[in-house]
Parts: structure tokens; C-alpha cells; sequence
């Protein structure tokens, strides 16, 4: 990586584009400038760079001439908006919203299980959903090598996901019911603390969430196999980071639990962490600030013949987001894809 970058952070005031800062600069990304843009609220504000601060600018559609790759986390309305602008002045866009992701001209990347899909990419690169990636970390080795024909996940994810209001929202509910106040919602429907909501993002037609949807769709777009089946039930929980799943899948060929351990120990950005005996398994408040996956309880399905168990664990802001929004730009610095070919694809 020698040539150096000047890269955007479009949503630096949030939860994840603050950690984007943090990943970028702890990951040492190659930038020779770093500049933040948010609404026009946050004008002048200041957010953290290292041990710098960089000042917080409005986005428009012009700040983009010169700049060479820009994060965005800045929710869907604002990246559908601004990404074909940036795409237009010849600045590559990661964008973390779900915008993008089942645009068929957007590549919907996971560096460890699909970084080939970013070869010819015409200027917007999709990271998919914090729930999506973290299972298919966890999965792609394995349907690698055994082809998973379903699979069953049911989520646990923390109120990060939805951004600096959702940590508020927690924060300020449990403060209010140890003081005897009613807890105010104003970001979810119902009260987050001390409570489940088995509802996230909003209700489709068919009665799933849209949450819920993207996992299917997102995990087949990734996997390139229309044939692998996916069912999801995504549910809000009480923790600050880190979402948690529970799959079950059912594979084409056996494959034991002693086996998925050993090929899950040598896949990429996996942490095998498993063993009940010493009451070893991942949980949401050991994997904070973590880079890897990490998957335990893996078990055999005594259910049906070839099946298997597992409990999964990412941070959400981290590997869910910003950590693999950084690393699809490492991916596209190291394959020298950092370049719009054609610029009017996204403004027709
Ligand atoms: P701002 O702080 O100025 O509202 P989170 O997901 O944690 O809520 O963060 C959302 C991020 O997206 C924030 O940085 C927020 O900036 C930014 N954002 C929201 N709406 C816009 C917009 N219209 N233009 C630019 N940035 C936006």
C-alpha cells in the first residue's frame, strides 16, 4: 500500500462513523487527509482522530471533487442521495447503509468470504447488514466445504445498531426505572430495557422484518447460491454492543462438530470459542472493541442427519460495520480498485 488517500468519513458524528475514525486510524489506514462530514447540525463540531480532532463539515453534493474513497454511515436516504455524487466526482464509495445492497451494479462485500466481488465495481461498494456478516463469516467454510442447504438464525442484537439514539435510549430507561421515573420511548416502540422486542427495522408484507429480510437476501447475494435457504427472527436486547446469534443449518454432506471446530479455528477472521466443560462460550460483554467472529456452543443437531448448532458473536460497530467497511477499502487499495471507471452510472 504506498499510495496514500484522501478519504471521507460521511456520518463521523455517529456511533459507527466514530469507530470508522478509530478503525482508520488504528489500522493505520494509508490517508494522507481525513476529512468528516455529517448534517448540518453538527457544523464546526469536533470528532476524534487519534490523539487529534478533526473538524466536522456539512455534507453537500460538491465535497466530494478530490477525494478518493468515502465511508458513509450516515443512514439510507442520505447515501442514496449522496453516494452517486461522490461516484460522480470520482470518489469511490463504501457505503454501510442498506441503500445499496441489493443493487445489482453494487458489489455486497465481506472481505473474508467475497472480496473477488469488488473487481469491477462501478463506484459504490455495499457493507452488508452488521446481522448478515458476522453469520457468514461464521458460515462460508463451511458451506464450502459441506454446501449448507438451510439455515435457521435467531438474533440477539444490541441497541448500537441503531446508532448513538438507540445507546441513549437504553441508557436513559434504566436510569429512569432505578429513580422511580416512567421510562420515556422515543426510539423504539416499546420499553429496551429490561425488555426484548422481537421487531427490528420495519414489518413487511409477508409479517418478517426487514431485518429479518436482509439476512436471507444479503446472505445469498454473498454466497452466490440462490439454492442455500435462509429463515430469520431478528430480536432487539438490552446490551450496548455486540449481537449474538443462534444458527442452525442443515448441510448437503455430514460434517461433525469436532470437524466444523478445526475448520472454523483456521477460517479468517474466526475465533473458535468453545468449551462447555470450562464453560467457555462468546457473550456480547467479553467481545467489545473485538475484530473477530466468534463462534461456540457448536454442536451436532441430533434432529436430523447432518446438522449443526451454533452460538455467534460479533461486535456490531466493529466487524458488523466499521472494521469490515475499512477492510473493503484495504482490499480495494491492495487489488488498486480505488477508481470510478465510469462516473454516471449511479446519477442516470
Ligand atoms: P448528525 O450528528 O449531524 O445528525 P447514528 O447512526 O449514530 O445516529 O449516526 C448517524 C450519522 O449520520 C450522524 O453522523 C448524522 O449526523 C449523520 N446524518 C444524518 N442525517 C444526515 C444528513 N442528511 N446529511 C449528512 N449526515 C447525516
Amino acid at each position: 500500500m504506498s499510495k496514500k488517500l484522501t478519504v471521507a468519513v460521511v456520518g463521523a458524528t455517529g456511533a459507527v462513523g466514530r469507530e470508522m475514525l478509530k478503525t482508520l486510524h488504528d489500522r493505520n489506514f494509508p490517508a494522507s487527509q481525513v476529512l468528516a462530514f455529517a448534517s448540518a447540525r453538527s457544523e464546526g463540531a469536533k470528532v476524534p482522530f487519534g490523539d487529534k480532532e478533526i473538524v466536522v463539515h456539512e455534507l453537500k453534493e460538491d465535497v466530494f471533487n478530490g477525494v478518493d474513497l468515502a465511508i458513509f454511515s450516515a443512514g439510507g436516504a442520505t447515501s442514496l442521495k449522496f453516494s452517486p455524487h461522490a461516484a460522480h466526482a470520482g470518489c469511490v464509495v463504501v457505503d454501510n447503509s442498506a441503500a445499496w445492497r441489493m443493487d445489482e451494479r453494487c458489489p455486497l462485500v465481506v472481505p473474508e468470504v467475497n472480496a473477488h466481488a469488488l473487481e469491477g465495481h462501478k463506484g459504490i461498494i455495499a457493507n452488508p447488514n452488521c446481522s448478515t456478516i458476522q453469520m457468514v463469516v461464521a458460515l462460508k467454510p463451511i458451506h464450502d466445504a459441506v454446501t449448507i442447504k438451510r439455515i435457521v438464525v435467531s438474533t440477539y442484537q444490541a441497541v448500537s445498531g441503531t446508532g448513538q439514539k438507540g445507546i441513549m435510549e437504553l441508557e436513559q430507561q434504566v436510569r429512569d426505572m432505578f429513580n422511580g421515573r416512567d421510562p420515556e420511548c422515543k426510539t423504539y416502540p416499546y420499553r429496551i430495557a429490561f425488555n426484548i422486542l422481537p421487531h427490528i427495522d420495519i414489518f413487511l408484507d409477508n409479517d418478517y422484518t426487514k431485518e429479518e429480510m436482509k439476512m436471507v437476501n444479503e446472505t445469498v447475494k454473498i454466497f452466490e447460491d440462490p439454492s442455500v435457504k435462509v429463515t430469520a427472527t431478528c430480536a432487539r436486547v438490552p446490551v450496548f454492543y455486540c449481537h449474538s446469534e443462534s444458527v442452525n443449518i442443515e448441510t448437503e454432506k455430514k460434517m461433525t462438530a469436532k470437524e466444523a471446530r478445526i475448520l472454523l479455528s483456521q477460517a479468517p477472521g474466526v475465533r473458535v470459542f468453545d468449551n462447555p466443560r470450562e464453560l467457555m462460550y462468546p457473550m456480547p460483554g467479553y467481545c467489545v472493541g473485538e475484530d473477530a467472529t466468534f463462534v461456540g456452543r457448536i454442536r451436532e443437531d441430533e434432529s436430523i442427519d447432518n446438522g449443526l448448532n451454533m452460538w455467534i458473536v460479533a461486535d456490531n460497530v466493529r466487524k458488523g460495520a466499521a472494521l469490515n467497511a475499512v477492510q473493503i477499502a484495504e482490499e480495494l487499495l491492495k487489488r488498486d480498485l480505488v477508481r470510478v471507471t465510469d462516473r454516471n452510472v449511479f446519477l442516470q
